[in-house]
């Protein structure tokens, strides 16, 4: 059995008696004219099917001793598909993505409304897919107007959201395996970056080495958009115009993952843009360096990310103080959240088939714990903009390193160990690099 069928089942087996569950494939989204943006599967359907094509719709139904699959999913058209791609069909999708049924998807709402009919609980991600949410209230509306023939509406209505991203925080071996070839694929472009960088290139010109290298090691895709922020650019933490020139004397910040099958590598790194660190950037580079090596050697099962930070901010304020760039109580500095003027972010998320990736992380007050199998990223960062109140000589320097690990029985592997984060490690590197061309 695939893995695809194998959480089909899963997912079925939490379903209740006489229901059917919906998952909507992505849709093409128009950039202008007839340009579509590049397509990108729903996480959740790719997870279920497998099937990575756009106009989809995967239905789950489960009886009392038995279930069914069935796909709704775009026509063989000859014209179409030499205008627009290959598409599987129907026959192809019975053999090749073990589904029961396939219908194609302008019968979707025809058969609906004879499958739901009598059906008592539906399962779907609720206000997620306007036109999947328009089917339902169409069909639904009819069963109900239909009862005095004998058509029964479902009584009980679930998103099927929460039950599925469940399943998703805790990766398999199979996924641990991609998430691994996705880290690997991400920081051999990281290295690539800094092999490649030199003073007057402009940041989209370092993106574009990172994707070719992502390229040459087997995928096309980025996890998203790659954030290339030389100097006071690593200030705004989603910076993606990459569109300045990179100075000499300043840093830059890359934060890029490729995405290798589905799923996504998470990577930053931060260097010198002409391969040595300043004195000052050194300085705030090694307390961010060993703040998040002592993250790291936190993670394992049992603890929650929330007590990670905990101590992450603890370390920085103690660093901050000792440096001049804070002042005051180290009790009040925290607790008032005055750091969050340099660290305004957390400490990491969940990574998988979306970078930010599905799973429910509790409440402040009672967070999920880390378990074995749950994979995350470990990034925190130090970011002294401009118009930051501090000594000139700090300003400018915006850093983060963010590493992707997945937890284990007693700890955690870090699967993005291949790019260097030593100052030493880096600036011998980039050296090499202009040494040997
Ligand atoms: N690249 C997004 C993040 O680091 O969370
Ligand atoms: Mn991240
Ligand atoms: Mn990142």
């Amino acid at each position: 059995m695939s893995l695809f069928q194998q959480r089909r089942i899963q997912f079925i087996k939490k379903m209740q008696v006489n229901s059917m569950a919906l998952f909507p494939a992505s849709a093409e989204t128009i950039r202008n004219n007839d340009c579509e943006y590049p397509f990108r599967q729903n996480s959740d359907f790719h997870y279920l099917s497998g099937f990575d094509e756009p106009d989809a719709i995967l239905m789950l139904i489960k009886n009392a001793d038995s279930h069914q699959v069935i796909l709704f999913n775009r026509k063989k058209d000859k014209s179409a598909e030499i205008w627009h791609g290959y598409r599987l069909g129907q026959a192809a999708a019975i053999t090749q993505l073990s589904v029961d049924e396939a219908y194609p998807v302008d019968e979707f709402e025809t058969q609906l409304e004879s499958m739901l009919n009598g059906v008592d609980a539906l399962y779907y991600p609720m206000f997620q897919s306007d036109s999947l949410d328009a089917s339902i209230k169409t069909i639904v509306n009819k069963l109900r107007v239909s009862k005095r023939r004998g058509a029964i509406a479902p009584r009980c209505y679930f998103d099927c959201l929460p039950l599925l991203h469940e399943m998703r925080v805790i990766k398999s071996e199979a996924e641990a395996k991609l998430l691994a070839e996705a880290a690997e694929i991400s920081a051999s472009g990281h290295v690539r970056a800094m092999q490649t960088c030199h003073v007057g290139m402009w940041e989209y010109q370092l993106e574009a080495e990172i994707k070719h290298q992502f390229a040459l090691q087997g995928t096309r895709d980025v996890a998203y958009n790659s954030i290339v922020a030389g100097g006071n650019n690593a200030c705004i933490l989603h910076y993606t115009e990459n569109d300045k020139q990179l100075k000499d004397g300043d840093l830059v910040l890359i934060d890029a993952g490729a995405e290798y099958q589905g799923y996504a590598g998470d990577i930053t790194r931060t260097f010198p843009v002409n391969g040595t660190f300043t004195e000052h950037q050194a300085t705030l580079y090694q307390l961010v360096l060993d703040i998040q090596v002592a993250a790291i050697n936190q993670v394992k099962p049992g603890v929650a990310l929330v007590d990670i930070n905990k101590s992450v901010v603890e370390r920085l304020v103690d660093g901050l103080l000792l440096l001049g760039l804070l002042s005051g109580d180290r009790e009040t500095l925290i607790e008032d959240e005055s750091y969050k003027a340099f660290y305004m972010h957390g400490i990491g998320h969940y990574l998988g088939l979306d970078v930010h990736d599905a799973g429910d992380y509790g409440t402040l007050e009672n967070p999920r714990l880390l378990e074995a199998g749950m994979a995350i990223t470990i990034e925190p960062g130090l970011y002294v903009s401009h118009d930051a109140d501090v000594e000139d000589c700090w300003k400018g320097i915006g850093i983060r390193i963010e590493d992707d690990l997945l937890v284990t029985e007693h700890g955690a592997e870090v699967l993005s160990a291949d790019v260097p984060k030593t100052i030493d490690e880096i600036e011998a590197l980039m050296a090499d690099a202009k040494t040997h061309g």
